[in-house]
């Protein structure tokens, strides 16, 4: 195992309910900005839920923050909260209004363009605001992380930052949130988890049994759960299960001590930033063409997925392994998930764009073993066609 220094300092409230728990957990004379995406979270009640169990406390709103959300959009939010000094941010919605909250309060203080986060991949914040999240679509884990992806419309870069600071102070999880989420986005949440959990986990051996158990375990809750979670009136233990293997799957529990990946996602962004792909179905099509190209790396790992979380014991090594790659194909492709640009109509043509997006964006040297080079990218697309 490798040396780790695990720290996560985001309090869970899970449950039924929890919303109003806002009360004892955002400071009684602060002054907060409530941040949302479109129409959902006052379609359902919960933007109303929210402004209740804040009670009397000073409320801004702000809301329009859009899927992959955009810097333009967001710096309209760091104005507001400068010019009526705010100091208390709270996100109601997805990965994209948490994201987007994080550059806000990372943003607020920076001395600046504050684009120059994302720039330096969050090297650069030395402070934030504090805030706390409302979640309702358990997809990206951005609930109990550090992390925020954000987009440049003018540019169409789409950047990862990562920064202790941007921890949330709390995040309320109520499963019964998602009752009102559409089959494609629980679908996409499912899949988004499950690639999150491949990332950190199918590298290679370094005697992370603890982290490898944990994995496979969020790995089969997700395939058990999916088809149920997707096709089948919502149900609040299918719902519970999905929305803590969502969180558990990207909070550095799994990631502690073992070596990432992450190469699908960069790649993923890209097709986001250019085609305007759902984050998840971006993931869809790169993970099993990654995977089927980088096998001789990943040898080791693979043969583990195949028997430990499909139970693939038939066959010689590189049958298990085209098993376990076929299969999990067919697992985003039951959920509704394609697997191949060509099903969005991209084609071979595009490849070079992609790869000067890559280029402008420093991922020349992805992967556990920074192996994914530009070529390597390529490859892949190729192989995703
Ligand atoms: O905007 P509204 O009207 O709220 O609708 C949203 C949005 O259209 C809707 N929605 C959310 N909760 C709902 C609901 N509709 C009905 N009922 C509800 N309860 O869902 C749509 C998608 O929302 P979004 O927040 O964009 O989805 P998701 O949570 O999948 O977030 C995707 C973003 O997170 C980033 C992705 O790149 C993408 O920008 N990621 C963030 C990560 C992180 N911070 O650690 C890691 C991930 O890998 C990912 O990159
Ligand atoms: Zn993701």
């Amino acid at each position: 195992m490798q040396n780790f220094d695990f720290y996560n300092p985001t309090r869970i409230v899970f449950g039924e309910k929890s919303i109003a728990r806002l009360d004892d957990l955002v400071p009684t004379d602060a002054r907060v900005l409530v941040l949302y995406g479109g129409n959902s979270a006052e379609r359902s009640g919960t933007l109303a839920e929210v402004r209740a169990a804040l009670g009397a406390r000073k409320l801004w709103e702000f809301g329009g923050i859009e899927p992959n959300p955009a810097y333009e959009i967001l710096m309209r939010a760091v104005e507001l909260v400068r010019t009526e000094k705010l100091d208390f941010l709270l996100a109601v919605g997805g990965g994209s209004v948490i994201d987007g909250t994080k550059f806000v309060a990372a943003a607020v203080s920076f001395a600046g363009d504050p684009w120059a986060i994302l720039e330096t991949f969050g090297s650069t914040v030395t402070d934030a605001l504090p805030f706390g999240t409302v979640l309702t679509l358990p997809a990206t884990g951005s609930e109990m992380n550090c992390a925020s992806v954000i987009t440049k419309q003018e540019t169409l870069a789409k950047l990862p930052f990562m920064t202790p600071f941007v921890y949330p102070k709390f995040s309320i999880l109520d499963p019964v949130k998602t009752y009102t989420l559409p089959p494609h986005q629980l679908a996409n949440g499912v899949v988004d988890a499950f690639t999150h959990v491949i990332e950190q986990y199918l590298t290679y051996p370094t005697e992370g049994r603890v982290q490898d158990r944990f994995a496979e375990g969020l790995l089969q809750t997700l395939i058990e759960i999916g088809s149920k979670v997707v096709n089948e009136p919502a149900d609040f233990d299918s719902r519970a299960n999905l929305m803590w293997s969502a969180t558990m799957a990207v909070n550095g529990l799994i990631a502690a001590g073992v070596p990432q990946d992450w190469s699908t996602h960069m790649l993923g962004h890209e097709l986001t930033a250019l085609y305007g792909i759902d984050h998840a179905r971006t993931l869809a099509i790169i993970l099993p063409a990654m995977l089927h190209l980088r096998r001789e790396n990943k040898r080791a790992k693979l043969l583990q997925y195949a028997e430990r979380v499909w139970q693939i014991t038939e066959g010689d090594e590189d049958e298990r392994i085209d098993q376990a790659i076929e299969k999990t194909r067919a697992f985003f492709e039951s959920l509704g998930l394609k697997t191949h640009l060509s099903d969005y109509n991209i084609s071979a043509d595009e490849i070079d764009r992609l790869i000067q997006q890559l280029q402008a964006h420093g991922m020349t040297q992805l992967g556990e073993h920074q192996d994914v080079t530009l070529e390597v990218s390529r490859k892949v697309l190729e192989a995703s066609l």
